[in-house]
């Protein structure tokens, strides 16, 4: 495995294979700052338990991007969920530097990252839940890119760099991850949210149009207004405002249909 380039604020734990990266960033981040300072990205060239938002699995091959970094920011625990805005927009950034022209990238909320309408990356915020509290102040920041291969059972269709003839390595693409989002969390750090809720926006996809939510118990259809201030989505109901924290969109447009 040739080594990627990063910034000098991280420290790199390359792994062949793990079950989840997810899952060894928690690990080392419970043991500490020594076992995993703040910028611990841990990489793996494949995952055998890798997992998504909401309990779903994340096939993991080799070929994609598993990684996940330990942070441990000076910011109250209830703000950490910025942090998937963050990383979002760190994901389309890395892509735009790779620059391929002529692809369509999207972000899709709550922090999935589409291209030319397809998902092609997620992202999954974890910390430790049992009586964390405030006491607790690291989050694990989750990132998986189709780089070379994507499922083709997924609810919403997904994609990968190489089916959209981008043909860009695993090594590339962590090191244009690293650096944009080094950038985006120190925005982040010294300016707030505000920066991320609007950049966020104006690389999303649907504001302004009629789109689907899918809550665990309920489907929610209405327009697409804003972002507010902690990163619910704005939905208008026909009137009734309300704002979502937690669900899966479909546009009415190709690809994430609503049908
Ligand atoms: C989603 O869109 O559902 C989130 C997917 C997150 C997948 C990444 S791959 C690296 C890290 N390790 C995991 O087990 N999951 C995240």
């Amino acid at each position: 495995m040739t080594t990627p380039k990063l910034p000098a604020a991280y420290h790199l734990i390359a792994l062949d294979s793990v079950g989840s990266t997810n899952e060894e960033a928690k690990r080392l981040a419970v043991l500490g700052e020594n076992a995993a300072p703040d910028g611990t990205l841990v990489w793996a060239k494949q995952q055998t338990a890798g997992r998504g938002r909401r309990g779903r699995e994340w096939s993991s091959p080799p070929g994609n991007l598993y990684t996940s970094i330990v942070l441990r920011p000076d910011v109250p625990l209830a703000r950490m969920p910025e942090l998937s805005f963050v990383a979002a927009l760190a994901v389309y950034d890395a892509l735009e530097s790779l620059g391929e022209p002529g692809h369509q990238v999207h972000l899709k909320w709550p922090n999935d990252v589409l291209l030319n309408d397809k998902k092609v990356a997620g992202l999954l915020l974890e910390t430790e839940s049992a009586g964390a509290g405030e006491d607790c102040h690291w989050v694990v920041l989750g990132m998986g890119l189709n780089v070379g291969w994507h499922p083709d059972d997924t609810p919403y269709p997904a994609t990968s760099l190489r089916f959209e003839e981008w043909p860009v390595s695993v090594n590339q693409a962590l090191e244009a991850y690293a650096n944009s989002f080094l950038g985006w969390a120190g925005r982040w750090l010294d300016e707030g949210f505000e920066p991320i809720r609007e950049n966020w926006l104006r690389r999303c996809k649907g504001q302004g149009e009629e789109i689907e939510v899918r809550l665990g118990n309920e489907t929610l259809t209405g327009t697409f207004i804003d972002l507010d201030t902690s990163g619910a989505l704005v939905l208008d109901c026909g009137g009734e405002v309300r704002h979502i924290t937690a669900g899966d969109v479909f546009f009415s447009t190709p690809s994430g249909s609503i049908n």
